[in-house]
């Protein structure tokens, strides 16, 4: 049974509705985003007017079936996606992933029918922007460990929420938010506890952020990833209808990371295509920039380099098609891919940090300069060992599924 676990094939053949996204992706994505990325990420201004295409092209709700707004497409069709929008500009792939993965599924996997039609249509559609809310000021890797509250009225019709959430990517911009909150009396703990019995009295609540008691903080300055806007957001007796429960009370944190199992193949996905992005300038650049009478390709030392970006790109897709085939399994069977997605979303966003570093070595002193977007993918890059799990967290994941811990 593990040997044939161990060396099940990978089979993930492009259909022809794949192949003619994928054109179609490329094509918008070369055309209309890549020469914007180096004005917005200098001014770090949010690309609403591209967002908004993406909307029209169907890319913001990829995943979600027709019916509620979104393309009906399959989660390759969304990492394809990712990667071509990411080889262009990691900003925007950022702003797509959240959309997709971390916004639309909570709602398409644990919504009740309602909700769906009313909280996934103008999302997925593109015409409104979708965030997600976990992380506080003094819980990011131990996630459930917070501090802000939702208590139920006396009328038990809502639920008062208080309390500020950090680092929410697209929130300077959102619409609508799932938020992840504690539904419990118990006072916050302190920041050095470890989650402990907090998960289950953790729930999650649908947010329309034109409601009264919302309001955005201060939006983060970043090293990458410039023109995603990041903000806090503040809650001030925020009155959420018990309708905007989304799956049930206390059962917040398993949403939590159910959604992030997804999103961290869709974060997988962006790192691959940062370095792609990169891995393909420099093999320009080593075929082009000569040095002491030859091609800088034409060396051992930049083959050795070209060779190792390749074979680290192509084994991080492999382990994304991996997770994607778990992934598909897990729907169906009801089982779980966390383990492949954080393999894949580890070796793919380290391989970003490698290859963006190895294409700047090769571009030399061009590489460090702004005249290129070399620098940016370099700063882009490292996000992607950060969110949706560190790489720190991803390597738990997996060592405690192989131990047994968990
Ligand atoms: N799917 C379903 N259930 C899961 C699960 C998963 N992937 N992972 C854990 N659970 C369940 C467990 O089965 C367990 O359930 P029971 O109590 O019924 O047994 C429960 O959740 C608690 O699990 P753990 O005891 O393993 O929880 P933990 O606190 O020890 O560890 C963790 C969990 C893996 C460290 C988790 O806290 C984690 O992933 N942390 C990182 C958080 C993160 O990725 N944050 C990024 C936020 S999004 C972002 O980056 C911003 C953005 O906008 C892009």
């Amino acid at each position: 049974m593990v040997l044939k676990e161990m060396t099940r094939p990978l089979s993930l053949a492009l259909t022809e509705e794949h192949e003619m996204l994928l054109a179609a992706v490329r094509d918008f994505a070369q055309r209309e985003i890549a020469p914007v990325a180096a004005e917005y990420d200098e001014s770090g201004e949010f690309p609403i007017d591209t967002v908004r295409k993406m909307g029209e092209m169907g890319l913001m709700g990829i995943e979600m079936p027709e019916e509620y707004g979104g393309a009906g497409m399959d989660t390759l069709a969304h990492v394809l996606t990712m990667i071509e929008i990411a080889k262009a500009d990691a900003s925007h792939s950022t702003i797509l992933s959240v959309n997709n993965s971390l916004y639309c599924n909570g709602i398409l996997w644990f919504g009740s029918e309602a909700q769906k039609r009313e909280w996934i249509t103008p999302v997925a559609s593109g015409e409104e922007i979708g965030a997600y809310s976990l992380t506080e000021p003094m819980s990011g890797s131990d996630a459930g460990n917070m501090a802000s509250r939702a208590v139920l009225n006396e009328a038990g019709s809502h639920y008062i929420i208080n309390g500020r959430k950090s680092w929410v990517t697209s929130a300077p911009f959102a619409d609508r938010i799932v938020l992840f909150t504690m539904t419990a009396d118990n006072p916050p703990r302190s920041p050095h506890s470890n989650g402990g019995k907090q998960k289950g009295k953790i729930t999650a609540f649908l947010i329309d952020t034109r409601e009264p008691g919302f309001s955005r903080g201060k939006t983060e300055p970043k090293l990458g990833i410039r023109a995603s806007a990041t903000s806090e957001i503040i809650f001030d007796n925020y009155a959420c209808p018990v309708e905007n429960v989304l799956g049930g009370v206390g059962q917040g944190f398993k949403i939590a990371m159910t959604v992030l199992d997804a999103g961290r193949i869709g974060i997988a996905a962006q790192a691959l295509g940062i370095a792609e992005a990169a891995y393909e300038a420099a093999l320009i650049y080593a075929r082009e920039r000569e040095a002491f009478g030859a091609p800088i390709g034409s060396y051992q030392m930049i083959q050795q380099k070209i060779a190792d970006m390749k074979t680290r790109i192509e084994a991080g897709r492999a382990l994304i098609y991996q997770a994607i085939i778990a992934k598909e399994r897990a729907l169906a069977k009801g089982t779980r891919y966390t383990s492949e997605a954080s393999m894949a979303k580890l070796f793919c966003s380290e391989t970003a940090a490698f290859v963006t570093d190895e294409a700047l070595q090769i571009h030399g002193g061009m590489g460090y300069s702004k005249e290129l977007p070399l620098e940016r993918y370099y700063r882009d890059a490292r996000i992607t060992r950060i969110y949706e799990g560190t790489s720190e967290i991803q390597r738990m994941v997996i060592a405690r599924k192989e131990l047994g811990l968990r």
